[in-house]
């Protein structure tokens, strides 16, 4: 199959190798990375080259078809083991967004059942995953919006855009239907400090489609959200527990209790791949600590005083109760429950 792409393509498959767009260069340097063994896959998932739960999970999903061409290459007979060790090597480059797992789960399945060689086999289902969340981030695209009065503001928070998934976006892909539909009234993309995925990439993007957007230092969402120029709170999800509780991007906490205060709305959108039915509440997901230089310093250069220590949590969790609505490929969950959550993936 062929994967029909988006405008921004943050994953491509050429030929027979993976490419990855850079997202540490944007916005100054639009530059793709070409990997074709399992290690540089994990590494570049690790480094952020790619980030963004659902375009995490659709990278792992490539990585395995790589990993499946050298291990059948090596012995057609025991590649089924062997390929074990790198199914694991990719599980651990990031803790928090179940989408790797949920992706790589798929791919092992498959395996199972395969008697042949399994390139075409795999890569086939890898592009399904891809296609499939384009698709889903559409369908979500219009659901979302159904929600926003024409007029309204909204504020997103790190990137679940297009760069963030297989193309379109979760929450970016709600704001790029409601602009389409001419609902917004203007769009404001907080920094997300420390990596500055607001600032750095969610501005890019939403720039490359014409959409202007205002950025905001995260100390001064209180101050917006009390003048009355947003009504909703738009985010994404890396990992969704089977209450309701969502866990994303570190700040997204302080951007809900916010918005309760000031009368917001709160949006998240994810596909059912990132609700996770095996951890029942939020304070089960593994939230991944990254390395004090990210908050120490700002492309390579110091900004904290010398001697400094920096506590690094990257994800936070957002309880049920500060959220209005939860927008899923499948339908959408109004203050979101236990029983809702069960009911939408038996659906
Ligand atoms: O650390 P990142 O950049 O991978 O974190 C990304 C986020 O938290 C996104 O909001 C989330 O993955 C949803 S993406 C559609």
């Amino acid at each position: 199959m062929q994967v029909e792409l988006e405008n921004i393509q943050p994953i491509l498959w050429e030929g027979d190798q993976l490419e990855l767009l850079d997202q540490r260069l944007l916005p100054a340097e639009t530059k793709y990375i070409q990997l074709n063994t399992v290690e540089s896959v994990a590494d570049a998932i690790t480094d952020m080259v790619v980030r963004g739960a659902p375009a995490i999970g659709i990278t792992a999903a490539y990585g395995v078809v790589i990993a499946a061409r050298h291990r059948y290459v090596e012995s057609t007979s025991e590649w089924k083991n062997t390929i074990q060790k790198d199914l694991d090597v990719l599980l651990a480059s990031r803790p928090t967004a179940i989408n790797l797992f949920w992706a790589i789960d798929k791919m092992r399945h498959l395996i199972d059942d395969i008697e042949s060689d399994p390139v075409t086999i795999l890569l086939d289902e890898a592009m399904q995953i891809h296609q499939h969340d384009i698709d889903a981030n559409k369908t979500m695209g219009e659901l979302g919006a159904a929600f926003i009065d024409a007029g309204s503001g909204v504020l997103t928070h790190c990137n679940a855009g297009a760069l963030a998934t297989g193309g379109y976006g979760t929450a970016l892909g709600v704001i790029r239907s409601a602009w389409q539909m001419n609902k917004l009234n203007k769009v404001f993309a907080d920094e997300t400090r420390p990596w500055l995925q607001g600032a750095r990439l969610t501005a890019w993007e939403l720039l490359h489609d014409d959409i202007p957007v205002t950025l905001v230092a995260e100390g001064a969402v209180s101050a917006l959200m009390s003048s009355g120029q947003v009504q909703w709170f738009v985010v994404g999800s890396d990992r969704i527990a089977a209450n309701g509780d969502v866990a994303n991007k570190i700040g997204t906490l302080a951007g809900a209790i916010q918005a309760k205060h000031y009368g917001v709305k709160v949006m998240v959108v994810a596909p059912t791949s990132t609700i996770d039915m095996a951890v029942a509440d939020g304070a089960a997901i593994p939230i991944e600590h990254r390395g004090a230089d990210e908050l120490l310093a700002l492309s390579g250069q110091s900004v904290a005083a010398k001697g400094s220590e920096a506590w690094n949590p990257v994800f936070d969790v957002t309880p049920a109760s500060l959220i209005d609505v939860i927008v899923t490929e499948k339908g959408v969950i109004e203050a979101p429950n236990s029983l809702k959550i069960a009911e939408l993936m038996q659906s």
